[in-house]
């Protein structure tokens, strides 16, 4: 971590929003710790975990906070934004809903958040596509229209879960 002298030059601040159950959790799970849990419990509050990565030979610490996608559980939304630098807005490509909800999560972010935070839509569970209720296409032309990154991912057999990770981390840099 942080290389042999154990140093950190930066620290990000990334947060991550969505309807709840669309994977978040477990995103979060299988980048810090490359793990994934099939009976993953609802967020309550918030969490957050750490990971250092080198981009450019720096020691940049990826510092992920994670809230409930159910509004009952959620935490303050001002302090959760508060010094975010990156935001993964996430749906479930096998939901219509949490794909249309996701102009109202935007709207949030752009209410609260810093104007210049680097933002990367996120079509998770990518491993089910044979439930697959969101085409490709339209995601990725609602980023472009709105200046977001785009992946489609799945915490479960890890595609692109690094990737998307990394996208973010290096644009902020
Ligand atoms: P809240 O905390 O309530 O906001 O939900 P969340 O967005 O954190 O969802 P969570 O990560 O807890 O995942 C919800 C369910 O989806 C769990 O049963 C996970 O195992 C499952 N899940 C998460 N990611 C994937 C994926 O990539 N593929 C599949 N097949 N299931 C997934
Ligand atoms: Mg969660």
């Amino acid at each position: 971590y942080g290389g042999a002298s154990g140093k950190v030059d930066y620290v990000f601040k990334v947060v991550l929003i969505g309807d709840s159950a669309v994977g978040k959790s477990q995103l979060l799970a299988r980048f810090a710790r490359d793990e994934f849990s099939l009976d993953s419990k609802a967020t309550i509050g918030v969490e957050f975990q750490t990971r250092t990565l080198t981009i450019e030979e720096k020691s940049v610490k990826a510092q992920i906070w994670d809230t409930a996608g159910q509004e009952r559980y959620r935490a303050v939304t001002s302090a959760y934004y508060r010094g975010a630098v990156g935001a993964m807005l996430v749906y479930d490509i096998t939901k219509r809903e949490t794909f249309d909800h996701i102009p109202r999560w935007l709207e949030e972010l752009r209410a609260h958040a810093d104007k210049n935070i680097v933002i990367i839509l996120i079509g998770n569970k990518s491993d089910l596509e044979d439930q697959r209720a969101i085409p490709t296409e339209d995601a990725k032309e609602f980023a472009e229209k709105e200046g977001l990154f785009f992946l489609e991912t799945s915490a479960l057999n890890a595609t692109n879960v690094e990737n998307s990770f990394n996208t973010l981390m290096t644009e902020i840099f």
